[in-house]
């Protein structure tokens, strides 16, 4: 069975940086999950939520994320914000061979540095991005703490850290395959 690490956690917490040095790191393959919906259903995301409602994007990004679980090489995959909204995908990042690793910070940290992006259209309401991520957090910290195998807090590495993002995909690094010696997958037939 393949091993996979999901980055979780909520926007602007770092899952597309972090998770692509964090590929290199292990030397394993990185998806971006937003990226790969864009790609595999040829519309942006702005697209699928204007056209399918936020109800439809979520069926499609459950659907990419199980797609990427299929793979056969072990892959780093960074999520979406909202992936643990849904009850099977908290399921399948539970699974023995995926490692799920929670970039957390407070919404006033990710509120400074979020960037309102296109793939993003749950800023673009009339609320200013502190009052969405303060929303969110209350919503998702639970499920997401319901996740995760590894809970990282990013905000000390921003301010101790020349490169903070190096400091902590070499840090997940570390406490990925220290969960997953300690976690040895069972070896199947
Ligand atoms: C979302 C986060 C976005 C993207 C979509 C919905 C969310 O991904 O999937 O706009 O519900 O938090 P990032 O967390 O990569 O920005």
């Amino acid at each position: 069975m393949v091993r996979h690490v999901v980055l979780v956690g909520l926007m602007g917490s770092g899952k597309t940086t972090v998770g692509r040095r964090l590929a290199s790191h292990l030397g394993r393959t990185f998806v971006d999950a937003d990226a790969a919906l864009e790609e595999i259903t040829d519309r942006t995301i702005a697209e699928v939520f204007a056209e399918d409602g936020e109800r439809g994007f979520r069926a499609i990004e459950a659907d990419v994320l199980e797609e990427l679980l299929e793979h056969h090489e072990p892959t780093v995959i960074a999520s979406g914000g909202g992936v643990v909204l849904s009850g099977e995908n908290r399921r399948r990042l539970q699974q023995p061979n995926v490692t799920t690793v929670w970039l957390d910070a407070s919404p006033a940290f990710l509120a400074s540095r979020v960037e309102t992006k296109a793939h993003r259209p749950l800023l673009a309401g009339g609320d200013s991005p502190r009052q969405v991520l303060e929303r969110l957090h209350a919503e998702r910290e639970h499920l997401y703490r319901e996740v995760a195998d590894i809970v990282v807090d990013v905000e000390p590495f921003h301010h101790g850290e020349e490169k903070p993002k190096r400091a902590l995909a070499a840090r997940i690094a570390e406490l990925v395959l220290a969960h997953e010696a300690d976690h040895p997958l069972e070896e199947v037939g």
